[in-house]
Order: structure tokens, then C-alpha cells, then sequence
């Protein structure tokens, strides 16, 4: 009745009511998986109760509530995701589509919503409408699945083989802040690479802002690095878990300039990406305690180097 009366009001209200569950007439392909127009027509009728104020009707990013959120909410309409921790940059599977939404993104506006499990099923699917991307058979990755970890007992080895490897092999710090001194920075990059670091970014204590492939309001998305002594990290379902460490660092953060670190090309495998894994945490671990404090005003207090402050060669 109120839809009859809105309809005769105006066109826009018409396509309102639309949105009450009747715009699917077919199942549709996505991802290989056929859905059914039911499950579609239910998943909006939760997203527009959910989702909508932030992601948008139309899935574009733009809801009522999105002014001012950085990140903005997500463009569905881009088909790309950062956190699925999927190999390949692909798309991410149903269960780390719903992962993403319970575990809350630590720091941002999307925090993990309490959405009933029937209906969360029907709003993923019906996410995948808004973006062409989800219409290739093959479009979902494969699960990082992390090697044992060979550090257990030995915490300080593995923090400190990170601590080189991030300094002086996998280039962390040309986005993220260093978090050595650059004679430090120099030795890793000799030790791991035998071609020492003697160039240094301006301001390589602090993170640099990134351009990235998202797109709000018709603008690139820039996105900080986090620092992590400072920042929170996203996407782990607790900041201090390893394994999702190692997921997340597996398979990078897709269209967000932090690579995806295939194990096999770092020197010692997948037991350096624990290493890698365990030098993280233990930043982390150091955020609002006295000596992460002292560390980070420490890192504030030094100079830039100069060309030619740190020499090259074998040491
Ligand atoms: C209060 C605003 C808000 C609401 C409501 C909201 N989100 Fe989000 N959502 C965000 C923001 C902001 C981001 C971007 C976070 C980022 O890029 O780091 C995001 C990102 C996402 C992502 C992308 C994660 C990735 O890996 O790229 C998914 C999926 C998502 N939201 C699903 C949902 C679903 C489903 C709902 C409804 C149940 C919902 N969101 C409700 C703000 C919101
Ligand atoms: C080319 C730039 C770049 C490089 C190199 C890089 N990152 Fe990142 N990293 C980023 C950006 C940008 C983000 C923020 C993504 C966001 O907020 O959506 C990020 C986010 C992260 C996160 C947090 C993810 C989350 O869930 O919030 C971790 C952890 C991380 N990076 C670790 C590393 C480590 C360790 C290395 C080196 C092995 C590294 N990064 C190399 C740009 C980079």
C-alpha cells in the first residue's frame, strides 16, 4: 500500500520500493556458483538494512553515512578487496567475505557487525552483483594456508632474523617506517642482499602515504602505511595472532600498494615469512608501552642521513 502510494509520488521513490526485494527474476552466475533470485532479493533487503548506509544502493561506496570516513567504505563496484588473503590478488572466497565482516577491520569504520548468519550468507552473495569481476568462473583465490612455524622456543631469533629481513631484503621500509638506524639498515641489506643500502628516503622514520587502485567519489584512495608502533593493523582477527600475520603478508593487500611476498623468493622461504611474521608482532606489542614510546621519540630524534654519511662496500 505505502509503495502504491509512494509510486504514484514519484519516480525515485518507485525505484525505492524496487529495492524491496523484487529486482532478481533469475539466478545468476557468480564465481562459478549459481545463486537463486531469492537468496539475491534477500541480500538486499539485508544490505539496504546493514550495509547501505556506508557501502551505498548502489554499492559504489557512497552511502549517506560514508562522508568523511578515511578509507572510505568500499566500492563493490571495483570487484577488488584487500583482505581476503587469497593467492593470485583474486577474489575472495565466501568465508573470508564473512571473516571480513565479523572480525571488524581494526581502526576503521567497519567494524564487525552483528548480522545474523542467514543473512550474512544472502548479503555476500548479493554483494557480488554490483561488480562484473565476480562473473569469471575462476575469479576466487586459493587460501594462504601458512607451513608450520619453525620458531616456536625461539621468539628473539625469529624477531631478530625479521628485523633483517625488513631492513635489508623485502623492502618494508620504502613505505612503512624504518625502525633501525641507517648504519643498521646498511649491514642487513649487506649481509642479505651483499649490496649495502647507503641511499635513504626522506622522512624514512615515519610511513609513506600511497596511491592506491580504490576510487571514492571519483578520487584515488591514498592509504598510510600503518606504523607499528602507532597504528593499528587491520585485518587480523587479533593483532597479536601470527598465523593471520603470515596469511596477510602472503597475500599482500590486493589493489593497495603492499605486495603479495611469495615465500619462495625470499632467501629462507616460508620461515621467513614467520620471521617477518614475529618482527611485526613484536612492534605491535610495543605500541603505548614505555619502550615503544621511547623507540618511536628515539627514531623522531634522527637526523636524515646525508649522502655519504653511510659508505657502501663489504664490512
Ligand atoms: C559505518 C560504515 C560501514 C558499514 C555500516 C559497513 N561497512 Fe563495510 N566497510 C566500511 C569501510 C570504511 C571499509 C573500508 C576499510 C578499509 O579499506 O580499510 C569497509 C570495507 C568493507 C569490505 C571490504 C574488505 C576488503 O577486504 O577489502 C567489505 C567486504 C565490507 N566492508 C562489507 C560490509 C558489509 C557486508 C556490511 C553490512 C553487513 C558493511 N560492510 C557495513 C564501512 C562500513
Ligand atoms: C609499496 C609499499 C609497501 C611495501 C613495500 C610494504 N607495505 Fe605493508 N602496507 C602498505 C600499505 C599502503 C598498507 C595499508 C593498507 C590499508 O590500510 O588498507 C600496508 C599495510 C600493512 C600491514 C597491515 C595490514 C592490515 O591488515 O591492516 C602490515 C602488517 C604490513 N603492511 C606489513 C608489511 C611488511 C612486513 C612489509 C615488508 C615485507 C610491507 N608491509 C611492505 C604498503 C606497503
Amino acid at each position: 500500500m505505502r509503495c502504491l502510494y509512494f509510486a504514484l509520488a514519484s519516480v525515485v521513490v518507485l525505484s525505492g520500493c524496487k529495492r524491496e526485494g523484487t529486482a532478481f527474476t533469475a539466478p545468476r552466475k557468480l564465481a562459478g556458483k549459481t545463486v537463486s533470485a531469492e537468496v539475491l532479493n534477500e541480500g538486499q533487503v539485508a544490505y539496504l538494512q546493514y550495509c547501505r548506509a556506508c557501502h551505498g544502493d548502489q554499492g559504489n561506496g557512497e552511502g549517506p553515512a560514508a562522508i568523511g570516513l578515511r578509507p572510505p567504505p568500499r566500492n563493490f563496484t571495483q570487484g577488488e578487496f584487500k583482505f581476503g588473503w587469497v593467492l593470485d590478488q583474486k577474489l575472495p572466497r565466501d568465508e573470508d567475505l564473512v571473516r571480513i565482516v565479523r572480525s571488524n577491520l581494526h581502526g576503521s569504520a567497519m567494524v564487525g557487525w552483528e548480522v545474523p548468519d542467514e543473512k550474512l550468507t544472502t548479503i555476500i552473495q548479493y554483494i557480488k552483483t554490483f561488480s562484473d569481476a565476480w562473473k569469471d568462473d575462476d575469479a576466487v583465490g586459493e587460501p594462504v594456508v601458512p607451513a608450520p612455524d619453525p620458531w616456536v622456543g625461539k621468539e628473539s631469533a625469529a624477531i631478530a632474523r625479521g628485523k633483517l629481513l625488513y631492513h635489508g631484503y623485502t623492502q618494508c621500509l620504502t613505505c612503512h617506517p624504518a625502525y633501525a638506524s641507517p648504519e643498521e639498515i646498511s649491514a642487513a641489506s649487506q649481509q642479505l642482499s651483499q649490496k649495502p643500502t647507503t641511499e635513504f628516503r626522506p622522512h624514512m622514520y615515519q610511513p609513506e602515504l600511497k596511491d592506491s587502485d580504490y576510487t571514492a567519489y571519483g578520487y584515488k584512495v591514498q592509504l598510510l602505511p600503518p606504523d607499528f608502533l602507532v597504528n593499528t593493523i587491520k585485518s587480523p582477527r587479533d593483532e597479536t595472532q601470527l598465523a593471520d600475520l603470515y596469511r596477510l603478508l602472503v597475500a599482500g593487500v590486493t589493489g593497495a600498494a603492499m605486495p603479495a611476498w611469495d615465500p619462495n623468493v625470499l632467501p629462507e622461504k616460508t620461515s621467513d615469512v614467520w620471521a617477518l611474521a614475529y618482527y611485526v608482532r613484536s612492534l605491535v606489542q610495543l605500541r603505548q608501552t614505555t619502550a615503544g614510546l621511547a623507540l618511536r621519540a628515539k627514531l623522531n630524534a634522527t637526523p636524515q642521513p646525508q649522502p655519504g654519511d653511510v659508505k657502501g662496500g663489504p664490512r
